[in-house]
């Protein structure tokens, strides 16, 4: 298939445009090379890598990157919800809303739209798993947005005939993963000596998503046919504290456990959990890889597997 991946420079965009070529898919990426100078450093490193464009999807003129298109994955956008707070709604409008809106009506009529959503359009799971007909009640202008988006691509379903699928990913870890994430963070802070900084009291709970896992469901988007108006969460099995996490990455790398608590985070949902069983009926997809074994794989990639602390009060 032909197909488009918006945000390719980004940390699962950039996963899924690899693998999805492996899979001998002929693919475009494109990304507009937000962020700040360091961040800016790696995405623009990969999308050369990836022979990709530099293309505002906000505002430069998209229906060229439609043509011969069967396909798009739309994972660009802005995505932090701490930082979407105060100035961070406006980015958070035009990335994710006025972005996604102006995609949509490219893709009307020529490609299937895959949506990048999120976990956060939910707000907190009080208990149980939540599952895709929930209301939503997002807690952060990220969440709220993500909801807009959403909405912009059902808008064109429904007028238009965009054929669309909505993926609501819940919060994805691994290789390459975003440095303002908590599992990044908490591995740059223990290879570097420094205590993990837990925001809040650490109960936080999520259902960690390993990246490859994201990619596998995102390609089966894609790729199935038949599946037009589909919602489906895409999320890891198990779900786990923040305070559970950050000993899981001190006995990975055999570190002693340092932490130091922060105020809790605006934004910060208690706990999310995901039904799967839309997933696997829409998609023909579950989860493979469990949490241990995704935070060794991301701490082998970041250089730090095997490496020993010096003892406390040494
Ligand atoms: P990322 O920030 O690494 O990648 C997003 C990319 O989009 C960046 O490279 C950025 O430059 C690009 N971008 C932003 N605005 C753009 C625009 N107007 N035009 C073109 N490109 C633009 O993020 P990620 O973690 O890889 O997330 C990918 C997608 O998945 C996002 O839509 C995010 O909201 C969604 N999502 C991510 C997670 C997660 O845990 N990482 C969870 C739920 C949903
Ligand atoms: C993540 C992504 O950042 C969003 O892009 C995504 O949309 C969202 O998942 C989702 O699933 O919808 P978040 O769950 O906040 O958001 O992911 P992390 O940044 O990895 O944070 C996880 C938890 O660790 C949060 O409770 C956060 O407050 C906490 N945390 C984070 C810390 O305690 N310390 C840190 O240094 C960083």
């Amino acid at each position: 298939m032909r197909i488009l991946v918006t945000g390719a420079a980004g940390f699962i965009g950039h996963r899924l445009t690899a693998a999805l070529r492996r899979a001998g898919h002929r693919v475009t990426a494109l990304d507009a090379l937000r962020g700040d100078p360091g961040t800016l450093e790696v995405r623009r490193r990969r999308l050369g890598r990836l022979g990709g464009h530099v293309v505002d999807l906000a505002r430069d003129p998209l229906d060229p990157w439609l043509n011969g298109i069967d396909a798009v994955a739309h994972l660009a956008g802005a995505t932090g919800v701490r930082s979407s707070f105060g100035t961070g709604w406006a980015t958070a409008v035009r990335d994710n809303v006025t972005a996604t809106g102006r995609l949509a009506e490219a893709a009307a009529g020529r490609a299937r739209l895959v949506l990048a959503s999120s976990s956060s359009v939910y707000g907190t799971v009080a208990s149980g798993l939540v599952g895709e007909d929930a209301p939503q009640q997002p807690h952060s202008p990220y969440g709220a947005s993500k909801v807009a988006a959403e909405a912009a691509v059902q808008a064109y379903r429904h007028s238009r005939g965009l054929e669309a699928v909505i993926l609501r990913y819940f919060t994805v870890y691994g290789p390459g993963q975003r440095p303002d994430m908590a599992i990044a963070r908490f591995l740059a802070a223990a290879g570097a000596g420094r205590p993990l900084e837990v925001y809040g009291d650490g109960s936080q709970t999520r259902a960690y998503t390993y990246v490859d896992d994201v990619v596998a469901a995102t390609t089966a988007a894609l790729t199935r046919p038949g599946i037009d108006g589909g919602v489906c969460n895409v999320a890891g099995t198990e779900a786990v504290t923040v305070a559970e996490v950050a000993a899981l990455i001190a006995e990975t790398l055999r570190y002693p456990l340092e932490i130091v608590a922060r105020a809790p985070a605006e934004g910060d949902v208690a706990r999310t959990a995901a039904d799967l069983s839309r997933a696997a009926q829409v998609l023909g997809w579950t989860p493979r890889v469990g949490l241990a074994e995704g935070i060794a794989a991301q701490a082998a990639a970041a250089g730090l597997t095997g490496v020993r602390a010096p003892a406390v009060g040494q």
